[in-house]
């Protein structure tokens, strides 16, 4: 039986989805809400206002939908799952991703938090305070030491982390968050919580509302602007896998220290959660702790851990809103794969849109370009965001595929093209 599909979202992360979606032989339709140029070349895209849920229904009983797979965060906050759940009409739909309750496990830090103490999992000591115990949190600040780590309690588009190396700017961020309301009502709560010394990982599970579980192949993302991890935090500007530091005592460690008991606890708050968890680590003297939980795949780590992770996709995602996970033949790739992202100019701050794109490679065998921010415009590839686009390769190692998403990446130009020239500089990479 081939199955109509439509995939949420429009950056990085959609087209990887879209690229392994379409090569299932039981794939039939493909729709991308809104997709970019890239996913136009796979799939069809379509100008579907996702907040617009009757639209979203309306759109699912036309196209004879069966499949909807949900990428980024937002809707899955706003309880898009909740809704196709709740329709009578749509009940024949598999849908991946979890509800608007355990999103919060993203949606909220302090939720998050509590999840992680209840269950035993390791992750930072805080405290937590709202916008009336402003005096409280100024005077915690000054019983802890620098640096202080203090976070917007919700989604605050990667920027409401901050990291304070003296009091005076810790006491001011909270100002900022709690009484001057910085980001609306996701700071109107904040945590702070022990600076963790370490090395940063991502760890990518696959649940299926039961017990089964796949963990897939972990990645690590290069977050901040600048080389040698300096500047802005941006959505992320590239990424690598495996992770050479990662050896199978650290894994286990992992997978029985966090992996476990985060299923395990999913399932024991009854929580409907068919999809993925994305657990962001903090590896301190090789013992992992939990910096944070995403109720979604990353952008840019799926552009690199989709291509490593083989399997039939449609089965996978089917088997994720089904509860069959462990019916699912998979395979993880010994390649490894690297992606390099090419940003506008300015971004993560503002920067302009709409510059003409040249010097795309084709598709080969070991080489991919997910696009991010684009658009084609009477048949001109323009850009249409801050991260344009991904240059993704196989390699026999990291340093391997590396250079080739370099190779690729400088025939390819747009006006004000910036990109990290050290994506895996702080590894072993041969
Ligand atoms: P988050 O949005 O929670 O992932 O935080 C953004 C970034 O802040 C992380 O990727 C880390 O680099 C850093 N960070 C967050 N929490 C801590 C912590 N407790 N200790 C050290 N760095 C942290
Ligand atoms: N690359 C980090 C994220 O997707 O949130």
């Amino acid at each position: 039986m081939k199955h109509n599909v439509l995939l949420i979202g429009s950056g990085g992360r959609e087209h990887a989805m879209t690229w392994r979606i379409a090569q299932s032989p039981s794939c039939g339709e493909l729709f991308v809400a809104p997709g970019n140029a890239g996913t136009s070349s796979l799939a069809t895209n379509v100008n579907l206002d996702i907040s617009d849920l009757q639209a979203v229904k309306a759109f699912c009983l036309e196209r004879a939908i069966d499949l909807v797979v949900v990428g980024p965060e937002q809707p899955l906050v706003d309880g898009i799952i909740d809704f196709i759940r709740s329709e009578e009409e749509l009940q024949q739909i598999a849908v991946v991703g979890p509800d608007s309750t355990a999103a919060q496990l993203e949606g909220s830090k302090e939720f998050a938090k509590e999840f992680m103490s209840k269950y035993d999992i390791p992750t930072a000591a805080y405290r937590s305070f709202q916008a009336n115990e402003l005096e409280e949190a100024l005077a915690y600040i000054d019983q802890i030491q620098a640096p202080y780590v203090i976070k917007a309690d919700g989604l605050a588009a990667g920027k409401g982390v901050v990291i304070a190396e003296d009091a005076d700017t810790a006491k001011n961020t909270l100002i900022a968050f709690l009484k001057d309301k910085q980001f609306g009502e996701a700071s109107s709560k904040v945590v702070i919580e022990a600076f963790l010394k370490g090395i940063e990982m991502s760890c990518f599970v696959a649940v299926d509302g039961t017990e089964n579980y796949i963990v897939l192949p972990r990645a690590k993302d290069y977050k901040r602007i600048g080389e040698g991890d300096t500047g802005l935090n941006t959505g992320g500007m590239g990424a690598i896998s495996p992770v050479p530091f990662e050896d199978q005592a650290l894994f286990k460690k992992i997978e029985e220290a966090v992996v476990k008991p985060t299923v395990q606890g999913i399932l024991s708050e009854g929580y409907h959660y068919r999809g993925f968890v994305f657990i962001g680590l903090m590896i301190v003297d090789q013992n992992p702790f939990v910096i944070e939980y995403n109720v979604r795949m990353g952008d840019p780590e799926t552009q690199v851990v989709f291509p490593r992770f083989e399997t039939d996709y449609i089965d996978f995602f089917k088997a994720i809103a089904l509860g069959n996970l462990n019916a699912v033949e998979h395979k993880e790739l010994q390649e490894a794969a690297t992606t390099v992202i090419a940003v506008s100019k300015g971004y993560p701050q503002s920067y302009e849109k709409g510059k003409a794109i040249t010097g795309l490679a084709p598709i080969d065998n070991d080489r991919i370009v997910f696009h991010a921010g684009t658009k084609t415009d009477n048949g001109q590839l323009l850009s249409n965001g801050g991260r344009v686009l991904a240059f993704t390769s196989y390699g026999s190692t990291i340093q391997n595929a590396l250079d080739k998403s370099y190779e690729q990446l400088s025939k390819a130009s747009f006006e004000g093209m910036t990109f990290r020239k050290d994506i895996g500089f702080d590894l072993e990479t041969e």
